[in-house]
């Protein structure tokens, strides 16, 4: 790529902030630009479960959206904020524990999520708010969307624990 092209190819993110700050700034000088196309920015799609597969309050394990960054999905049933499927009840979180990065656990019988380390509860059905411990904010959500019978991740509203960012580093699951 010639050095005068790549001074103006930015990736999709500052594309966007450009626009925002574009549109504060009616009035000025249009700025031509162009995204790069690479998607260093860009949350994986990936199917995590089946819907065939789901019974109500069995949990599922995945990574998302790196490797090693465990996630745990489960239908709560009834329908909950920002739920996905047919009832609305389907919902995904990252299981590193706000306080320290523990895995959290799904809890059956009570319906919340139970760090084993230092006992903090969050609420699956509260969007992943503390309900009990340590913990000073909620479970990162994972988001979700359906696409036929599979239950696909597609980002995640919150900064995981232990990371600066969500996509780095480390590979994408
Ligand atoms: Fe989860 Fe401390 S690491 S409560």
């Amino acid at each position: 790529m010639a050095e005068e092209e790549r001074r103006f190819t930015i990736t999709r993110r500052q594309a966007l902030v450009a626009g925002g700050v574009a549109t504060a700034g009616a009035g000025a000088a249009a700025i031509v630009i162009a995204t790069s196309g690479d998607d260093e920015d860009e949350f994986p799609r990936l199917s995590v479960a089946k819907l065939g597969d789901l019974q109500p309050n069995e949990p599922v394990s995945f990574e998302y959206p790196l490797e090693g960054q465990s996630s745990v999905l489960v239908d709560l049933g009834d329908e909950v904020p920002g739920g996905v499927g047919d009832n609305n009840s389907i919902v995904a979180y990252s299981a590193l524990c706000q306080h320290m990065g523990c895995d959290v656990q799904f809890v059956s019988e009570g319906g919340y999520m139970l760090c084993p380390c230092h006992q903090s509860k969050y609420d699956p059905a509260r969007e992943g708010n503390v309900i009990q411990g340590v913990a000073q904010t909620p479970l990162p959500r994972i988001e979700l969307e359906i696409d036929g019978d599979d239950v696909v991740a597609v980002g995640v509203d919150g900064l995981i624990y232990g990371y600066r960012e969500n996509l780095a580093p480390g590979a994408r699951a």
